[in-house]
């Protein structure tokens, strides 16, 4: 299954300077626990934020003219039609992991969105989600992770 997953502040901001805008441990823990196991598609700028690859997953980054070393769990694509052609040979779910363009380009065949609602305005971000991203979408389920942070889970129409 194609999912998205985003934390995602009162304003609809994800980022700023190319970073998250808050630290909520509880939310990192929560990401890895869904994704391990699984493939997470990145685009070009949330790889470099991260830095490194994912421990136990593929990590599939997004770029039409960066270069990358190969490694066995790092794999570089060039277009959402290949991710998409990939994804049908993975046993596990593929997730969409950010950022914002990312997000944008895959948003008409993602199936699922997993949100976590950070209890904060960004004033001053710079990457939003389109505040309609959910249209087309019904609430499924509600999880409650540690310091009262709430994941909201949302499925196709
Ligand atoms: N709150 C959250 O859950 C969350 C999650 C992830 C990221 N973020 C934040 O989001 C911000 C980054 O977002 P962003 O929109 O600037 O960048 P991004 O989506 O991470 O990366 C954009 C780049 O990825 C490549 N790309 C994306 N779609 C592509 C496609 N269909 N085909 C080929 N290449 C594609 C392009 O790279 P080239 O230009 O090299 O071709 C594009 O410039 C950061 O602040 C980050 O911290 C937030």
């Amino acid at each position: 299954m194609l999912i998205g997953i985003v934390a995602i502040a009162r304003n609809f901001a994800i980022g700023k300077d190319g970073k998250l805008p808050w630290y909520y441990p509880a939310d990192l823990k929560f990401f890895k626990e869904t994704t391990v196991g699984n493939a997470v598609v990145m685009g070009y700028h949330t790889w470099k934020a991260i830095g490194k690859p994912l421990p136990k997953r593929l990590n599939i980054v997004l770029s039409r003219s960066a270069n990358l070393e190969n490694r066995a769990d790092v794999l570089l694509l060039r277009c959402k039609a290949d991710v998409l052609a990939l994804a049908q040979y993975l046993k596990g779910d593929l997730f969409i992991i950010g950022g914002a363009k990312t997000y944008e380009n895959f948003a008409d065949v993602i199936e699922k969105w997993i949100v976590t609602e950070i209890p904060e305005t960004v004033e001053d971000a710079d990457a939003f989600m389109p505040k309609d991203f959910l249209d087309g979408f019904t609430a499924e389920k509600t999880i409650e992770l540690e310091n009262g942070l709430r994941v909201k889970v949302f499925v196709k129409e």
